[in-house]
């Protein structure tokens, strides 16, 4: 054997630089996304928020910008590959921020959010273990604090970050169908559903289909779900959920409603306190898909319409919707931190009882996730930068855009109202001359305004002559852009105009 002493040392052949956690490291960060913003600055970004071409064009040109799909034998440099991507993604991407931007929820992303979230990932911290890094668990901790003050949940609540507001619903309908196992003195986790027999989750017929999802995952079947009636404002009947649960035979096990607070087209919220009432009264769990509408709470105006969101059993809430964060930034509440002894779990390699104890503990055993980014410090910055008023304000804007967008449908006579403002989105549809060819026409015009690059808007299908009517096809604006004007609003409208009659021309020529 070699002697210890006569060995050579190993010398890396890298500068400190080359990882981002270091002083070295995170400038080299800024300075090479300072010549990425320089590069990006002689692209030809589209003049719209999405570029103009059919889609396969478009793909293609962001192909060929990139090169054969191989890895280069040598590499091309930091400032070269990020110069590269940089192009393909303003040239080929979307602009958030572009005024006509407006058709998900997806939000511009603030800069300070941005920021931090570099930040955030030059440590790569996971919040799972004390050792993964002390500082994300905390900026976590104090995050989840903020909300459930915001939300009006009691002591005894808690919280955890999740990568999107489906996983947080997956999470949420976990803890209920785990909470009716352990009613009837069974552990779901060890021996699945067969203590639920019939299982039912009812949640109004307009709820994300997350929810759905998360019913297959959980064992539960699609066939779970019990769609309840809206009324006229697309808000759940609570008389028909009362009703549907006084109709279940005894070989059904009710485990949760799922309330909406902010249903994706129409923005419409749940009567919180009936549904509460309801769900107490069968001893049954409320989760609130709030994914949309929490943002609202920031509102002084708005907050008032989320009431009862206090007295649920868990919240789904979205900060990359209505809270202006890069995806994701989703956040499962609880109204009570034992909910998550259903998660719990000890491995030998991240927390051994032994360490737990003494203190040296992460968040492994609030998750469905091991490695789990710090998500909390983008929006943890954003909530210190802008304070519950400044974030008001964004929603408040984007609320009086919205309104402003229904009070100029309501004056275009080619354009019919179907769904008012309640927070940030509005969904009409546009008339044409012949009623029967009118769902082919909001497509066709969709589809024009994507391939023209002028605007991004929004599709979705809704009873337009009152609850039970047949579904049309409808165009939506979500407008989430806080620097957008009423202007820009009249704009967006008058483009959408101009594609209806363009269409509508086409498709009488036969031309389209
Ligand atoms: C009401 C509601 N719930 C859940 C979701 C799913 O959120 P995510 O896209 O973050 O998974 C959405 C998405 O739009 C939504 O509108």
């Amino acid at each position: 054997m070699t002697p210890l002493a006569q060995t050579r040392p190993l010398l890396s052949p890298y500068p400190p630089s080359v990882l981002a956690a270091s002083h070295e490291g995170f400038a080299e960060v800024l300075a090479t996304l300072t010549e990425a913003v320089d590069a990006a600055g002689a692209a030809r970004r589209p003049a719209g928020p999405i570029p103009a071409g059919a889609p396969a064009d478009v793909l293609a040109a962001a192909a060929e910008a990139l090169g054969p799909a191989e890895l280069p034998a040598e590499g091309l440099g930091a400032k070269a590959a990020l110069q590269l991507l940089a192009t393909v993604l303003l040239e080929q991407g979307i602009d958030l921020s572009h005024p006509r931007a407006a058709a998900h929820l997806q939000a511009p992303s603030l800069s300070v959010a941005v920021a931090a979230d570099a930040l955030a990932a030059a440590g790569n911290a996971s919040l799972d273990t004390y050792d993964s890094g002390p500082s994300g668990i905390a900026v976590e901790r104090w995050l989840i604090g903020a909300l459930i003050r915001l939300a009006g949940l009691g002591e005894r609540a808690d919280g955890v970050l999740t990568p999107g507001g489906s996983l947080s619903n997956l999470m949420g309908l976990l803890l209920a169908r785990d909470a009716a196992a352990l009613r009837r003195g069974v552990d779901a986790r060890r021996h699945g559903v067969a203590a639920l027999p019939g299982p039912v989750v009812f949640c109004s017929e307009l709820a994300h289909f997350s929810t759905h999802r998360a019913c297959a995952v959980l064992g539960l079947g699609e066939a779970a779900v019990h769609p309840v009636p809206v009324d006229e404002r697309r808000r759940m009947r609570p008389e028909a959920l009362a009703a549907a649960l006084e109709a279940l035979g005894p070989d059904r096990t009710p485990i949760a409603v799922v309330a909406t607070a902010g249903t994706t087209d129409f923005g419409s919220i749940d009567p919180l306190p009936e549904i509460a009432e309801i769900a107490s009264g069968h001893g049954m769990w409320m989760h609130v898909d709030a994914a949309y509408g929490f943002g609202a709470l920031f509102s002084d105006r708005l907050a008032g319409r989320l009431a009862g969101l206090e007295l649920a059993d868990s919240v789904t809430l979205d900060l990359h919707k209505i809270g202006w964060q890069p995806a994701a930034a989703s956040v499962l509440l609880v109204s009570d931190t034992t909910a998550f002894t259903s998660l719990d779990r000890e491995v030998a390699y991240l927390n051994p009882a032994d360490d737990s104890e003494a203190g040296f503990d992460g968040l492994l055993g609030r998750s469905l996730q091991t490695t789990r980014r710090p998500d909390a410090v983008k929006a943890a910055a954003t909530l210190l930068t802008y304070g519950r008023e400044g974030l008001g304000r964004m929603v408040d804007v984007c609320h009086d855009l919205a309104r402003h967008a229904e009070r100029r449908i309501l004056t275009e006579p080619e354009l019919e109202l179907v769904a008012p403002a309640e927070l940030t989105t509005v969904v009409f549809r546009y008339r044409g001359a012949n009623p029967a060819a009118a769902d082919a026409l909001n497509g066709a015009l969709r589809r024009r305004l994507l391939e023209s690059g002028a605007a991004l808007i929004g599709r979705t299908e809704a009873e337009t002559a009152g609850p039970g009517s047949p579904k049309r096809v409808c165009l939506k604006f979500t407008l989430l852009n806080p620097t957008a004007t009423t202007d820009d609003i009249d704009g967006l409208v008058d483009t959408v105009l101009d594609a209806g009659r363009t269409c509508e021309r086409l498709i009488e020529e036969g031309a389209a």
